[in-house]
């Protein structure tokens, strides 16, 4: 299910109703402070032990079927990180809590699209860290100039219907399956500020981690 890069028409999609309920800003103090930082081939094990760490009704809700592990590694392996991109949160032990792929397509004489998939480990979950990924992935398309983003999830889904309604995202349900699709602002200084100030966040609690994580000489 997540792996479709369909391009769907959507007839009559609407602008987010307020460009701030997807697109973050680093004085938007309602916002929960989520260091978030791009994920690159060089991380693959934690991608493996992140994706194989979810349960069987996880896989479920994000993979579209209980993915083995085998499909799972599968999965990872199939990850391009020159044309995706993935973002990440890592806890104090730099195990990364939570995962977001956005999987770019672009078709000849068409715009492109971003396909949003995500998982946050259950004790990660209920504190806006997918809310916050969402955003990161919004950011993301904006500034590369990508025209919409779109995500399918299950309709039974509630956390992930609750995200792409807040996103301000137009929702298709057909049955069990929903598709959401949300037009990208353009890009401007200031939302290419706000994503200078996301990668120095997710960079530097990255690099402390990474300091308090490596064993101190006697
Ligand atoms: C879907 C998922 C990414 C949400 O992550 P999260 O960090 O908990 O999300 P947030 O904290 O930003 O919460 C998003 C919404 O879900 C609600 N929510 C969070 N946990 C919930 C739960 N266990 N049950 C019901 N609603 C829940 C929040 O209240 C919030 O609702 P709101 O928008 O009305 O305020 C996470 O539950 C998950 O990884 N699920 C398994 C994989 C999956 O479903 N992936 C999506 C496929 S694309």
């Amino acid at each position: 299910m997540m792996t479709s890069r369909d391009f769907p028409s959507f007839e009559g999609a609407v602008q987010p109703r307020h460009e701030l309920d997807v697109l973050p800003y680093f004085n938007r103090r309602s916002q929960p402070v989520v260091p978030i930082r791009s994920i690159g081939v060089e991380h693959k094990p934690e991608l493996f032990a992140h994706f194989l760490a979810l349960g069987e009704e996880d896989r479920y809700l994000r993979f579209g079927s209980v993915a083995s592990d085998a499909q799972i590694c599968a999965y990872v392996n199939r990850i391009d990180f020159e044309r995706d991109e993935v973002f990440g949160v890592f806890n104090r032990k730099l195990e990364l809590v939570a995962v977001a792929h956005i999987a770019v397509s672009c078709a000849p004489e068409k715009s492109c699209q971003a396909e949003f998939g995500v998982s946050v480990l259950p004790a990660g979950r209920g504190k806006g860290i997918g809310t916050r990924l969402f955003q990161r992935a919004a950011m993301f398309a904006r500034n590369r100039g990508i025209q919409a983003m779109t995500m399918q999830c299950l309709t039974q889904n509630t956390a992930m219907m609750g995200i792409a309604r807040r996103a301000g995202m137009e929702v298709h349900v057909a049955g069990s399956e929903t598709e959401a699709y949300l037009e990208v602002p353009h890009q401007s200084l200031l939302s290419h500020l706000d994503e200078w100030v996301e990668n120095a966040t997710g960079q530097l609690d990255f690099v402390i981690k990474l300091g308090l994580h490596r064993p101190h000489p006697a």
